[in-house]
């Protein structure tokens, strides 16, 4: 059963973001425990997939540098659009979904960021888990809050697909596409993927809460316990670190949000198709129950509903997070 971390394990691991060698010794005197209790917590964190090298007579380093997030540092990057928001950055956290909602109810405002190192019970989409590596992933959450009922946030799951393909784009030569309703890949490999959680009145007022996974350098144990084909910014060549990342993120998706309370999804419509990775392909929907249904991915309508035209050329629309969509390979 996976749990949170050992409290003194991150102290450690920040001493080692250089990705340069240090002492046991000098490790054990900063963080004021015996030796013993450095290469025990170095050994979970291996174990929990980060690459560690030890050297007799020079002793550990992170075999990739790590860009630790650091609350400061997101702020410096968001500029004057930090004013947005209420960033919180925690070592270990079963769910920043789970958390957040829990934050919401006790009155925290639009904007309420989680940002965590390390999650042991990451919530996925259609009851999933989410996998996450220490150090290899970003995982962050973002409330919202809005004056009308649910049923006005329909857009606003694709919303988030296209702020997190907007933000990896501006940072890769490899262009991010979005998968309905938001998952963000890089050649069909998912790259990001994306869990809406609302809570409201039909009326009025309503908050959703916008739970993001980045794969920025997965492990390869991690990369075998997904079920897809999966792809990481490592190795698309992204350099730019997971704080700025996060930045470029929470900047993009405060932009959309602006746009949707504003003018609704119709104002994202034709920006998230021009990112649509299966525009004009064949699609199996399978819907919430387990019926399946072939067609051509027509796009999405202006409440963000996919459109799928069937073989008597009629075009229907599909609303809900349950609803699963894979490519079809096209009849020879
Ligand atoms: C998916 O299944 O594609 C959605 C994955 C969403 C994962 C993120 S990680 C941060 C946030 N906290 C969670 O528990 N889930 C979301």
């Amino acid at each position: 059963m996976p749990q949170r971390l050992p409290s003194s394990l991150l102290p450690l691991l920040r001493c080692l973001a250089d990705g340069r060698f240090h002492s046991g010794e000098v490790l054990a005197e900063r963080l004021a425990m015996s030796r013993a209790n450095v290469c025990n917590l170095l050994h979970q964190a291996e174990s929990l997939g980060l690459a560690i090298h030890a050297l007799r007579g020079r002793g550990y380093r992170l075999a990739h540098a790590a860009d630790w997030l650091d609350a400061d540092r997101v702020r410096g990057a968001l500029g004057a659009r930090a004013a947005h928001f209420t960033l919180r950055i925690v070592d270990s956290v079963d769910s920043t979904n789970r958390a957040l909602l829990e934050a919401a109810q006790r009155g925290a405002p639009d904007g309420t960021v989680l940002a965590a190192e390390h999650q042991f019970a990451g919530r996925g989409r259609r009851g999933r888990a989410w996998q996450s590596a220490l150090g290899g992933s970003l995982a962050f959450s973002v409330l919202w809050r809005f004056d009308a009922g649910i049923a006005a946030l329909g857009g606003l799951s694709l919303a988030a697909g296209l702020a997190v393909a907007r933000a990896v784009n501006r940072h890769s030569r490899h262009r991010a596409g979005l998968k309905w309703p938001n998952d963000v890949l890089v050649g069909h490999r998912k790259l990001a993927g994306i869990l809406v959680e609302v809570q409201g009145d039909s009326e009025g007022p309503s908050l959703a809460v916008v739970g993001i996974g980045l794969n920025v350098r997965l492990p390869p144990a991690q990369r075998e316990a997904i079920d897809q084909a999966v792809v990481d910014l490592a190795e698309m060549g992204v350099t730019c670190g997971r704080n700025t990342l996060l930045a470029a993120c929470l900047a993009e998706l405060h932009d959309v949000v602006v746009r949707l309370r504003r003018d609704g999804f119709r104002a994202l419509r034709a920006e998230w198709e021009a990112h649509h990775a299966h525009a004009g392909a064949p699609v199996t929907l399978t819907l919430p129950d387990a019926r399946t249904l072939h067609g051509i991915a027509a796009g999405v309508d202006e409440r963000g509903a996919f459109l799928l035209t069937d073989d008597s050329g009629v075009t229907r629309a599909f609303h809900g997070g349950e609803i699963s969509l894979r490519p079809r390979r096209r009849q020879p």
